[in-house]
């Protein structure tokens, strides 16, 4: 389905040419002065240089043959040679039908069959997740929604950080503690505290931390022993991963590590070799990834350490290979945060100088900021200590469920459900709204809120409508629009007509901040309509059934934003 802005630029495009000027200058965009009008072309402006006339001239004969036509409400050269425009209500009205009946709400499809890739999450297995892992899986899962919302098909990796030291660690503390055998066993509590307490006592202890680097050795070799060990972590590991991103409503595909890349380094390495890519660097194995335009220099990548051992950068140019060769993705997506990247600078440049992917295959970075604390810090427990996600979750879950049980939230829903929900849109729309690149502070105030651009505002928007379509009891699958009776309906009706192209923009821009705002800007129009509407008490059938249309098409519209953003929404509230 065609967006407004192209059917527009089409038109205005066609004038432009019957005028005998270039097609190219008439591009229509949203109005920069929407007080003014809805839509804009500026194209008179380059025209006048090229074709030596004034702007208004050519402006007012492009106008011209489109003054008759039905879909403009008003067309007309403005100031210098604007050309504004305002379409009319029943284009509009039946745009927004067409979008309600297109089965992907008018959310052009690509029509490429490209298959994304996304790793994202990328906890480490050897720890309990920390708030520090929570920007990742909000922003992949929105980013995979996005992608398929625009018809792309996604393959989504969780990939496991469970083959570096930290596993090494937590084997050795077990090993110290004799619980390592064919009853290992831990419990919560210890999984929760074991790799600090490792961390810190390899830090004080130089025989700990060298017996943990021959375990991480051992294993990567597949030492029978500490493999067994391994995988006992890694169940227990799993299953409270799991459970957090559950929590979170955040899912993958495949539930791979680092690990799984082990069995293909032999074949990474044959073909860093027989491209001669692979350089002797005291001791150690590396690439050079530097290209004669750096303005800082790019240190050369590290394939193997003077030990002879893998590291990160191995599994991942490994892992890459992988992903080629059983998934042929168009494109790979690392959502990972902003620290690491000089690291993907060097793996993608190590990646292409050895072919691990044909040269048209995307290597994307999308990185982005750190989730702050009151006092521009990262995140952190009250005494300063790494907040676990799970008490992060239950701190915002705790407060929500005390407001919601303190106040007029109806009393046929279910409490804890609904603080469940409001909790997780708090969540997630605070951090979203955030171009991903940025750092945000974490406020539970205004997170919370259930007024401005919060997670809340919107669920209750909706819970809002479907009180209203309850209370009317109007099960009439053939409303329609009639006319349009008001300004604030028709604000409404335009942001839901232009609705469709925010998702292709957020999509090109990787930016779910996008899709946040336009929601935030249906849910505002929607408040405005509706207070200054009553819907209910109105007692002409055509005004009452516009309105209820438009109520449907709000929710229906708005839910599609929430989808995307990972938030789901309530019935009631
Ligand atoms: N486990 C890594 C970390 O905690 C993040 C993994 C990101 N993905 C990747 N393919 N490197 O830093």
């Amino acid at each position: 389905m065609k967006t407004i802005i192209e059917i527009l630029t089409e038109k205005v495009s066609e004038a432009f040419n019957a005028c005998g000027y270039s097609a190219e200058l008439g591009i229509v965009k949203a109005s920069d002065r929407p007080d003014l009008c809805q839509f804009q072309c500026n194209g008179a402006f380059s025209a006048a240089k090229l074709y030596k006339k004034v702007p208004t001239a050519i402006a007012n004969d492009v106008v011209k043959p489109l003054l008759s036509d039905g879909i403009f409400k008003k067309i007309s050269v403005e100031g210098a040679g604007f050309i504004n425009i305002d379409v009319s209500n029943a284009f509009l009205l039946k745009y927004l039908d067409e979008i309600l009946l297109d089965p992907y709400l008018g959310i052009k499809q690509s029509e490429k069959h490209e298959t994304i890739f996304l790793d994202y999450g990328g906890p480490n297995a050897a720890k309990p997740l920390h708030v520090g892992h929570m920007r990742s899986a909000i922003i992949g899962e929105s980013l995979k929604r996005l992608a398929e919302a625009t018809g792309r098909k996604t393959i989504s990796d969780v990939h496991l950080g469970d083959w570096g030291l930290p596993m090494g660690l937590v084997m050795a503390e077990l090993e110290d503690r004799n619980n390592c055998g064919e009853n290992m066993s831990l419990n919560s509590g210890e999984w929760d505290t074991i790799y600090a307490l490792a961390s810190q006592k390899s830090k004080e202890n130089q025989q700990f931390k060298q017996k943990a680097q021959e375990i991480t050795d051992k294993l990567q070799k597949g030492d029978k022993r500490y493999l067994s060990i391994w995988k006992k972590i890694m169940e227990i590991s799993i299953a409270n991963i799991k459970a957090n991103y559950k929590v979170l409503g955040v899912s993958f595909d495949l539930w791979n590590g680092e690990s799984d890349a082990e069995k293909y380094i032999p074949e990474l390495i044959e073909i860093l070799e027989s491209r001669n890519l692979l350089k002797e660097s005291l001791g150690a194995k590396v690439v050079d990834v530097s290209l004669p335009y750096d303005n800082a220099p790019i240190p050369p990548i590290i394939i193997k350490k003077s030990n002879g051992s893998n590291i990160y950068a191995t599994t991942d140019l490994a892992t890459i290979l992988v992903r080629h060769k059983f998934y042929n993705p168009n494109e790979i997506w690392y959502i990972v945060d902003n620290r690491q990247s000089l690291y993907f600078t060097q793996v993608f440049r190590c990646a292409r100088k050895a072919s691990l992917v044909p040269a048209e295959t995307i290597l994307l970075h999308l990185c982005f900021g750190t989730m702050n604390g009151s006092d521009g810090k990262p995140y952190k427990t009250r005494d300063g200590g790494v907040m676990k996600l799970s008490d992060f979750y239950d701190t915002v879950y705790n407060t929500v469920y005390e407001r919601v049980s303190s106040s007029t939230f109806s009393e046929y829903s279910d409490k804890q459900e609904i603080s469940q929900k409001i909790a997780i849109a708090a969540i997630k729309f605070g951090d979203l709204i955030n171009h991903r690149a940025k750092d945000y502070i974490f406020d539970i105030e205004k997170f919370t809120a259930s007024e401005g651009k919060t997670g809340t505002f919107l669920l209750y928007t909706i819970a809002r409508i479907n009180s209203i379509l309850k209370k009317v009891d109007n099960d009439d699958a053939n409303l329609t629009a009639h006319e349009v009776y008001s300004d604030t309906e028709k604000e409404l009706i335009l942001i839901l007509a232009l609705s469709n192209r925010v998702f292709e923009l957020a999509y090109n821009e990787k930016a779910p901040n996008l899709v946040c705002e336009n929601a935030y800007k249906i849910a505002s129009a929607f408040s405005k309509f509706y207070s200054e509407n009553h819907i209910i008490n109105e007692t002409k059938y055509c005004k009452k059934a516009t309105w209820l249309y438009l109520c449907r098409a709000t929710k229906t519209l708005l839910q599609k934003h929430l989808d995307i953003l990972g938030i789901e929404s309530v019935e009631l509230m």
